[in-house]
Parts: structure tokens; C-alpha cells; sequence
């Protein structure tokens, strides 16, 4: 997992931060998951992997993202992943996915899998550049709005050298967040 100097750090989510993760969920997406949903993925569901991304305030821990993936016969599937609106587009989604991905690769998966809403270019642009392909379109996939999604893919067999080119990004990561200390 990626090891984020102070005051940041990524650790699992617990039934505690449901409530924060809920409010950043309604701020990020346009059908919000439910609280029953966050229990029973992280109570009930042994394939489930989910993330929060926190940082150390004054006040105590604000949790300023999450994500989360299930490992599936082999194939890892990406489920949800957001960032509060005040902090993107300053790296922490792609902290996020990082995470998870170096998650998945100790699990040796075949395939990483997620779907994405046609119009969603930030999240396109990020997975693009975790170098994932688009394999494929589910038609009207989303409600409110109704949209297609894009399947998206990382297939291991054809990029061998996945994991170990994401640890490399892990050590660039973190060299350039404590050079900006
Ligand atoms: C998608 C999301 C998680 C990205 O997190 P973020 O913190 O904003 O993104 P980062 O700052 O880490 O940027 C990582 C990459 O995303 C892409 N990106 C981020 N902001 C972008 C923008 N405004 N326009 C285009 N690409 C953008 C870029 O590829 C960027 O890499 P770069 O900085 O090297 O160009 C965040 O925008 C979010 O929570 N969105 C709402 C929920 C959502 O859509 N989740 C995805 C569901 S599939």
C-alpha cells in the first residue's frame, strides 16, 4: 500500500467513517450509495477492499477520500472511488488509486476492471494514465442520468511489468510529497 508521509494517510475504512464517506459520496456522484450499502460491503462482503484517504487536522482526522475494490475469481473490480470537491485536482484521487492498485497487485490478479460514465473525462484521464484500456461499452448502464459506461481494463498478462512500474510511481509519489515539505 502506498506509505504517505505525515499528516496523510490511507488505511482501511471502518463502519466509523461511513458517515464522512457518505457525505463525500453525495458530493461525487449522481446516485449516492446508502449507508446500508457501505455496512454490508464492509460487514458482510469477505471480497470487498475499501480505502479512506485521511489527513491530521488540529481538530483531529478529516477524511478526504475513499475507494474501494472487489477481488473477484482472480479479477480485481473497481467499485468506487472519490475525492472531496476542495481537494482535487491536487493528486489525492490518483493517491487513491494508486493504493488500491498496489492492493491488487499483492492479490496477483489476471484483470483490473472498472466502469466509467461516458461524460466522467477527469476520472477517464486519470485511469489513462494508470494505463487502463477501454475493452468495451455498457449501454445505458447509469441512471440519473441515464449513460453509457466505458468498461475499462488492465489486462496483467499483456503489461507484465504493471505492478512494478506502479511501485515505481509509489517511490516518485513520495520523494516528491516530502521534497514539498
Ligand atoms: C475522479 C477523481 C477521483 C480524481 O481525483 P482528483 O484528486 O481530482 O485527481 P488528481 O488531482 O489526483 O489527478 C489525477 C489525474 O486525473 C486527471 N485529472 C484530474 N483533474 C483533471 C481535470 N480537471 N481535467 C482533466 N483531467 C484531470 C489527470 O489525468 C490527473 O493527472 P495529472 O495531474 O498528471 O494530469 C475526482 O475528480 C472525483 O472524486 N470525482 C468525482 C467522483 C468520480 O467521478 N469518481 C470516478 C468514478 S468512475
Amino acid at each position: 500500500m502506498l506509505a504517505l508521509p505525515s499528516p496523510y494517510r490511507l488505511r482501511s475504512m471502518t463502519v466509523a467513517d461511513i458517515p464522512a464517506v457518505l457525505a463525500i459520496d453525495r458530493a461525487s456522484f449522481p446516485t449516492p450509495a446508502t449507508e446500508q450499502l457501505f455496512i454490508n460491503e464492509l460487514t458482510d462482503n469477505q471480497l470487498a477492499h475499501y480505502q479512506v484517504l485521511a489527513r491530521d487536522d488540529a481538530g483531529g482526522e478529516a477524511l478526504i477520500g475513499f475507494a474501494g475494490f472487489w477481488l473477484i475469481a482472480g479479477e480485481i473490480h473497481i467499485s468506487t472511488i472519490a475525492v472531496t470537491p476542495a481537494e482535487r485536482g491536487r493528486g489525492r484521487g490518483e493517491w487513491l488509486l494508486l493504493n488500491l492498485l498496489l492492493l491488487a497487485c499483492a492479490l496477483q490478479p489476471l484483470l483490473v476492471t472498472l466502469e466509467v460514465r461516458r461524460s466522467n473525462l477527469v476520472a477517464q484521464a486519470l485511469y489513462a494514465k494508470y494505463r487502463f484500456v477501454e475493452v468495451g461499452v455498457r449501454r445505458r448502464y447509469y441512471r440519473n442520468p441515464p449513460e453509457d459506461a466505458l468498461l475499462l481494463t488492465v489486462d496483467l498478462a499483456e503489461q507484465p511489468d504493471y505492478c512494478a512500474w506502479l511501485a515505481e510511481r509509489e517511490r516518485a509519489i513520495v520523494e516528491a510529497e516530502e521534497r514539498g515539505r
